[in-house]
């Protein structure tokens, strides 16, 4: 990668990352969003410009601010930092130090001023029912200041579940209309990072792509990123070779739990549940920090239909079938807890049924945890 047009120093210092670490993070994260290496040169000209910052307007809903928290607690090198310094934060509800009339002005300032060229970052749900009383702020409803703000947006991003699909608000029986930003506004141009709390990761993945290239990344029909969210869980988790091989945890803390087998049988929702926590994981503190990697099963906050609408003890609707090429194969009968190569492979081949696959997966697993069972006594 060539990068003579970049002044290094100047990025050292408003970043306090060497220029090695910038470089590999441009590259790795024009990788993980599926682009060529030449991608990482236009990102690292995209940050090292600070003209290139787009203004952005930052309005939270109903919600707990766990999206801007989880962005605030990113770590080395400094996703927050890197954000910050990317977007130029005119007006965020919670982390401006002023307050009242003062930063209300500055947001109609910066809105007046960028008229199509500002981000708008909606974080919350946006409660639609009797005109939207049910969450005000200045004085405004919050579906009020959502149509106001999107009017002149290049683009608006649904940060968080609750912004995306309504959240743990819209959950039955939906007392204020909670309402996700892209329904509230539809025919807009609006990117839906959805979980609980969303990756920071994800949010400067997309942030960065609009950045470099004046346009958000590629969107699935959900209006998630391709880059983030077109993967199962279930299919990157480490688990997954106990899931293949019929080994699950059926209690917490009992023994399989303890040995880190799947949690499928715990109520795990990786099998519906589109992410890439366990590629990302969070907060860069490494260990294997996320939901299933922490011994809790997914309980898909990222899926709209799936978090805060089935109760976590229920089995989940397994989407993919035949175990990826990439994991070990069952090596014995010994290895496996008493599940036979062939044993194992049935199973796995019955959760790939296309009639009733989750019933004669669920029914199957429960045999082949029985397999394991006889073993062990
Ligand atoms: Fe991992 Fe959950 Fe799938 Fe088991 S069911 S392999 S724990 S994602
Ligand atoms: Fe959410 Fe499941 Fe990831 S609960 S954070 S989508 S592992």
């Amino acid at each position: 990668m060539t990068a003579h047009r970049i002044d290094f120093s100047e990025v050292e210092k408003r970043l306090g990352v060497s220029r090695r670490t910038f470089l590999k993070f441009c590259a790795g994260v024009a990788a993980s969003l599926g682009l060529p290496a030449s991608a990482a040169q236009a990102m690292a000209e995209a940050v090292a410009d600070p003209k290139r910052r787009p203004p952005v307007i930052w309005l939270h809903g109903q919600e707990c601010t766990g999206p801007s928290e989880s962005l605030l607690r990113s770590e080395q090198p400094s996703l927050e930092h890197l954000i910050l310094d990317l977007i130029s934060l005119d007006y965020h509800q919670t982390l401006d130090a002023g307050a009242g009339h003062f930063v209300e002005d500055i947001k109609k300032k910066t809105m007046a001023e960028n008229k199509g060229k500002y981000l708008l970052v909606i974080e919350g749900a946006i409660p639609v029912k009797d005109d939207g009383i049910y969450c005000k702020i200045g004085g405004e409803t919050m579906l009020h200041i959502t149509h106001e703000a999107a009017e002149h947006a290049a683009a608006i991003v649904a940060f968080g579940s609750c912004a995306a699909w309504g959240g743990v608000q819209a959950a039955e029986p939906n007392p204020t209309g909670a309402t996700g930003a892209p329904q509230v506004l539809k025919g807009k141009n609006v990117v839906s990072i959805p979980g609980c709390p969303p990756n920071p990761a994800n949010f400067l993945g997309t942030v960065l792509y609009f950045v470099t290239y004046g346009k958000l990344p590629p969107l699935d029909d959900k209006g998630r990123p391709k880059w983030a969210y077109s993967r199962l869980i279930h299919e990157n988790c480490y688990r997954r070779p106990h899931f293949d091989a019929g080994r699950f945890a059926t209690e917490f803390g009992d023994e399989g739990h303890r040995k880190g087998w799947c949690l499928y049988k715990l109520g795990c929702k990786g099998p519906e549940t589109y992410n890439n926590c366990p590629s990302l994981e969070f907060n860069n503190v490494g260990g294997n920090v996320w939901p299933v990697g922490v011994g809790h099963p997914c309980f898909g906050c990222s899926e709209d239909g799936v978090g805060f609408s089935k109760p976590l003890f229920s089995l989940s609707d397994v989407k993919t079938h035949t175990p990826p090429n990439m994991f070990p194969d069952i090596a014995d009968r010994q290895e496996t807890g008493g599940l036979s190569a062939t044993g194992a492979a049935l199973a796995g081949a019955a959760v790939g049924t296309a009639v009733g696959a989750s019933l004669m997966a669920a029914k199957k697993l429960k045999e082949a945890e029985g397999s394991v069972t006889d073993q062990e006594e």
